[in-house]
């Protein structure tokens, strides 16, 4: 499976703060904002990865991320000359996606629960439609909302609806199968000009090919499209990663984890780093990290 990560757009609701910085490279709390989906990719087993961003941003993403080789991993670029809607990323994605399964993630998402890479890379494996993850909020009005029958079966999408018929949003996550890059090319742009991710959506509904899982109770999911949500978003991962000195989406201890890379490669990505915390962390991990084939199994 392929990864894209978009994250273009013009942040319009974080003015004047994302007037000169891509909103998807402000800080939530100790790391910009595009580490936090990129781990979920990371999660999710994939390793060839494009990025989408404007053109006046997309250099600065280079520079922040590179080839992906440091990280065991394969980095792409490409533009969206305009803000034409989440769905373009399949036709401006067309030949990274070739002949594979993609996912698509949203540069400004955050997620975070136990038992995530495992969740993800259950529902990465074979995808024959699209996999859509709910979430439940108190403000389905803002988001793409998902209506499930008594079986947990998914009978309908509508994006930001005034009389929403859940409080089960669909967040910024999504497994498709190839044919998504055919569909993407098939729908028409909405009244605000844009290709929907919602249409593509609803072309598999409609196909009976749309399944969506579940992130229960336990689960966090957050977005930064306004200041207080970025707030939000700082002070949660402030607050766990100082309560445990554990870290979210450490992109570094994520490629070591995942054996995309070994200590050595990734005690030398913590110097790099310097004095921060976060590249401390990095070093420790390196330093005490036992590949689970030499952890002795639990005597009995
Ligand atoms: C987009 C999608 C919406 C989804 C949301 C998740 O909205 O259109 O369906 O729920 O992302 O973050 P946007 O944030 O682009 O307004």
């Amino acid at each position: 499976m392929k990864g894209i990560i978009l994250a273009g757009g013009s942040g319009t609701r974080l003015y004047p703060t994302t007037l000169a910085v891509s909103k998807q490279l402000m800080p939530v709390y100790d790391k910009p904002t595009i580490y936090y989906p990129l781990s979920v990719l990371m999660l999710s087993g994939i390793t060839d990865i494009l990025i989408i961003s404007t053109p006046a941003d997309l250099p600065q993403f280079r520079r922040l991320l590179g080839d992906g080789s440091e990280l065991g991993l394969t980095f792409s670029y490409a533009g969206q000359e305009r803000p034409n809607g989440l769905a373009e990323a399949f036709l401006i994605g067309a030949d990274h996606i070739g002949g594979d399964s993609v996912a698509l993630v949203l540069g400004d998402n955050l997620f975070h629960g136990p038992g995530l890479s495992p969740l993800l890379q259950k529902n990465a494996r074979d995808v024959d439609g699209c996999v859509l993850f709910g979430y439940q909020v108190s403000d389905p009005e803002r988001y793409g909302v998902g209506e499930v029958d008594d079986r947990g079966c998914l009978v309908s999408i509508e994006e930001k609806p005034t009389a929403p018929r859940s409080n089960r949003a669909i967040t910024g996550l999504y497994f498709y199968s190839n044919d998504v890059v055919d569909i993407a090319k098939n729908i028409r742009p909405s009244e605000r000009g844009e290709l929907e991710i919602t249409d593509v959506n609803l072309t598999y509904l409609a196909e009976g090919r749309a399944r969506l899982v579940e992130l229960r109770r336990g689960f966090t999911w957050l977005d930064t499209g306004t200041p207080e949500a970025l707030l939000t978003a700082s002070q949660f991962v402030g607050i766990l990663e100082s309560r445990q000195r554990v870290r979210i989406a450490c992109l570094e201890e994520i490629a070591l984890r995942m054996g995309y890379i070994d200590a050595e490669a990734c005690h030398r990505l913590g110097e790099r780093l310097g004095k921060s915390d976060y590249g401390r962390y990095v070093m420790e991990v390196a330093e005490t990290w036992r590949p689970p084939s030499a952890v002795a199994a639990p005597s009995r």
